[in-house]
């Protein structure tokens, strides 16, 4: 039996919980990120939780001084920093105008001038307004019902390297499902493999492990971005994790230990 993944990406993305989530709530992905309360604090967990780490390690070779960066779905500039320090440009795509102005307010801080932006959707993103890049890459960030099309772009302007980060494993299924009682579908990262593949495009794909801790009130500011928590709730979620040996007690609090998997997928043109 031939699986047609473009099909099977859509049914994915419209069961996800995130897409189901932004349905029940009313709002559009955009509204989400304009508001996401941890936003702020997204690069003191970015530091505790390694990331982007590795997967920065591996981009490096494709964003030497003379090169131009794409970053699409950029948010507060995990990548888009670290990789403006090291290219000639960093074009950046990204919808969401609350992340933009984080992202720019970092970039300020940084003495970063060669950072450009444009503000939509990539899907909405005309051929007409990018360049080539040598190193275009889009994580955590596909929010695309058609990704063909998506994906194709993504190629197109590709001179180097096309890299998707995307899930692999959050480490928290079990908790997901017995606190919360949602069941976690197949990661991301084995559509989106599929996906390039079934286009003609075999890529390689790694899978990074970051292994952290983080305090548990973040945790909690986390999980309530998400869930309207009762106190039953949150002694559910506390007798899992202290179960679980996820609780950690440090001389200045309560930690909670995390394994995380990114899928890191490039595909090098040639
Ligand atoms: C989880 S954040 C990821 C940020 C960054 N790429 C990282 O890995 O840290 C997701 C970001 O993707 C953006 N995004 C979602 N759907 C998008 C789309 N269709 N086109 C471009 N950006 C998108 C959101 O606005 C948000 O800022």
């Amino acid at each position: 039996m031939i699986v047609d993944w473009f099909e099977e990406w859509k049914r994915y993305r419209e069961s996800s919980h995130w897409t189901q989530k932004l349905k029940q709530k009313g709002i559009t992905s955009e509204q989400f990120w304009d508001s996401y309360k941890m936003a702020d604090r997204n690069e003191e967990y970015d530091r505790l939780a390694g990331y982007p780490g590795l997967i920065l390690d591996r981009m490096a070779r494709f964003a030497g001084p003379d090169s131009s960066v794409l970053d699409i779905g950029a948010g507060s500039g995990a990548y888009t920093i670290p990789l403006a320090k090291a290219a000639r440009k960093v074009t950046v795509v990204e919808p969401s105008k609350g992340q933009v102005a984080r992202l720019m307010r970092l970039a300020d801080r940084e003495g970063l001038e060669n950072i450009e932006v444009i503000n939509k959707r990539w899907q909405d993103v005309d051929r007409s307004e990018l360049e080539s890049y040598s190193l275009v890459n889009a994580a955590y960030c596909f929010h695309m019902p058609d990704i063909r099309p998506a994906l194709q772009k993504m190629l197109d302007v590709t001179t180097g390297a096309l890299f998707l980060v995307a899930l692999v494993d959050h480490g928290f299924a079990d908790v997901y499902e017995g606190v919360f009682g949602e069941k976690e579908p197949e990661p991301e990262y084995i559509y989106l493999y599929n996906v390039l593949h079934q286009m003609g495009y075999p890529a390689n794909v790694e899978v990074m492990v970051r292994r952290y801790q983080i305090p548990l009130e973040m945790q909690m500011e986390i999980l309530r971005s998400s869930y309207d928590f009762t106190p039953e709730l949150e002694e559910k979620l506390m007798d899992r994790l202290a179960a679980t040996g996820r609780l950690v007690k440090r001389e200045n609090g309560v930690w909670v230990k995390r394994t995380y998997k990114d899928g890191m997928i490039w595909y090098q043109k040639d």
